[in-house]
């Protein structure tokens, strides 16, 4: 009896790690999109259709046009600033950062853009 449970138990264990992934990814998800309108929104679009605030700011959902959004995350860990006067640095704890970023490719225009290589 057990043994023929045993295949059915592991695909409802497959399936529930799977789920319990897919919700962790979506809370830290949710976190990250609380600090980006806490620290960013005042200067950038931060969502998936509104415009930046701040003229010169890039739209958060084009940033993958650029490079590679999760190249992102150790910059705001160490210390992250655009070059740009109107811009603060910003540093962010390990943990915030991966929220940030899993926040930011989830609202990308070309979530699989890479910059071509020349
Ligand atoms: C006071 C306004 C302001 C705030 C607040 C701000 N930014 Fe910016 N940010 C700018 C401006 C202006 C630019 C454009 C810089 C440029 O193109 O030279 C920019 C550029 C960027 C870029 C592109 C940099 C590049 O090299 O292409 C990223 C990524 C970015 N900001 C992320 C953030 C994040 C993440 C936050 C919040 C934690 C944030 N910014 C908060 C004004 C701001």
């Amino acid at each position: 009896m057990f043994r023929r449970a045993l295949p059915l138990l592991l695909v409802l264990a497959g399936l529930w790690a799977t789920e319990a992934v897919a919700q962790s990814q979506r809370v830290l998800i949710q976190r990250g999109e609380t600090l980006v309108r806490q620290h960013c929104a005042l200067c950038h679009a931060v969502g998936r259709a509104d415009a930046s605030p701040y003229p010169d700011a890039p739209l958060f959902r084009d940033l993958s046009q650029r490079y590679p959004v999760d190249v992102l995350e150790e910059a705001l860990a160490e210390g992250f600033t655009s070059g740009h006067p109107a811009m603060p640095e910003f540093t962010f704890s390990a943990e915030r950062a991966a929220a940030i970023v899993a926040y930011l490719l989830s609202i990308q225009t070309e979530p699989n853009a890479r910059p071509q290589r020349q």
